[in-house]
């Protein structure tokens, strides 16, 4: 762990500057990275190391990256875009009144979103671009994805942490929760019943926790994959973790950029200004509108 927190920042920087000005100067910008493993060969690599020893992660591996991760990852950028393209056109966008509007996101809190958000999409993307690798031809762009993949990481990580103690309160699991569940939060249907949520729906919940505390299972399996410092088996099971956890992540994304810019109108308001409609609050978060009424919030 000591040798991950002092040789991160070096060996980023040191592989970044040897792709712009190796050439001429090895002695000063010796690049670490070791072709050998990474762009196309790293799976290969890690795939065929100590196979046979029968008691190993290595057949298992090797068979889930093989078979599965990939063409799991290809299945959800397709088919989840595609189920909310079809709940768009049959369901519609939700529109509520714009009339008295109420304060519901800080300044804070939408920084601190933001600062998170951004990069988090970088790792997300590079992420995928890592994993199709071979497909897209894998050499400097894929490594380059890889070296953007760390850092982006690096910048995530410490808002991750904030935005975790900013809402965690929040998003504490309560009763209405289960209903919301079973109705599916109302959007499958296009009635304006008053839905059971607090400030954060049970949906919004589950992406809070993946979001941060599978995040935080992201960075430190990734760590640790992105510097192999651990024995092989240990590696295997990290990347089995990464990849299952990635899964999620993206599902639970393309959800959230769904839910916020396209599934209510003027959702998207709330992450840059901070207010919701009244009656959007009164209807699709009624438990946290009943309880800031009796605050007198409203
Ligand atoms: C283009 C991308 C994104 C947009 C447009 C967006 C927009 C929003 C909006 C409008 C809200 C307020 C409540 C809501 O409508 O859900 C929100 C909340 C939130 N966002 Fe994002 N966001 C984006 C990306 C991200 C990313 C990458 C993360 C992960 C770090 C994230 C984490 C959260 C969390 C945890 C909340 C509170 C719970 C929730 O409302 O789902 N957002 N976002």
């Amino acid at each position: 762990m000591k040798k991950i927190l002092t040789l991160a920042p070096w060996g980023l920087l040191s592989s970044l500057l040897a792709q712009t000005h190796s050439v001429g100067n090895e002695e000063l910008y010796r690049d670490t990275t070791n072709y050998d493993i990474y762009g196309i060969k790293q799976i290969e690599a890690i795939r065929t190391w100590g196979l046979g020893d029968g008691n190993g992660l290595g057949e298992i591996f090797t068979f889930l990256q093989a078979h599965y991760f990939s063409s799991i990852f290809l299945a959800i950028v397709i088919v989840v875009p595609l189920l909310f393209l079809m709940h768009y056109m049959i369901i519609g966008q939700r529109k509520f009144q714009h009339g008295k509007s109420i304060k519901v996101f800080s300044t804070y809190n939408i920084i601190v979103h933001w600062c998170a958000a951004i990069p988090f999409i970088f790792v997300c993307i590079t992420g995928l671009i890592m994993m199709f690798g071979d497909k897209l031809g894998g050499g400097a762009f894929v490594r380059f994805a890889r070296d953007i993949h760390a850092l982006a990481t690096c910048v995530f990580a410490p808002f991750g942490i904030l935005m975790f103690f900013m809402w965690v309160k929040d998003a504490l699991p309560r009763l209405h929760d289960i209903r919301w569940f079973m109705i599916m939060g109302g959007y499958l249907s296009k009635a304006n019943n008053a839905i059971p949520a607090g400030k954060f729906n049970a949906g919004q919940k589950v992406w809070f926790w993946v979001a941060t505390v599978g995040g935080a299972f992201m960075v430190f399996t990734g760590a640790f994959l992105f510097f192999q410092a651990a024995p092989l088996d240990t590696l295997r099971l990290y990347a089995i973790i990464h990849n299952i956890i990635g899964f999620a992540i993206i599902i639970l994304l393309i959800t959230h950029i769904y839910m916020a810019v396209f599934a209510i109108e003027g959702a998207l308001g709330s992450m840059l200004n901070g207010n919701m409609g009244e009656e959007e609050l009164a209807i699709l978060h009624s438990c946290y509108y009943e309880e800031i009424k009796k605050l007198g919030k409203v």
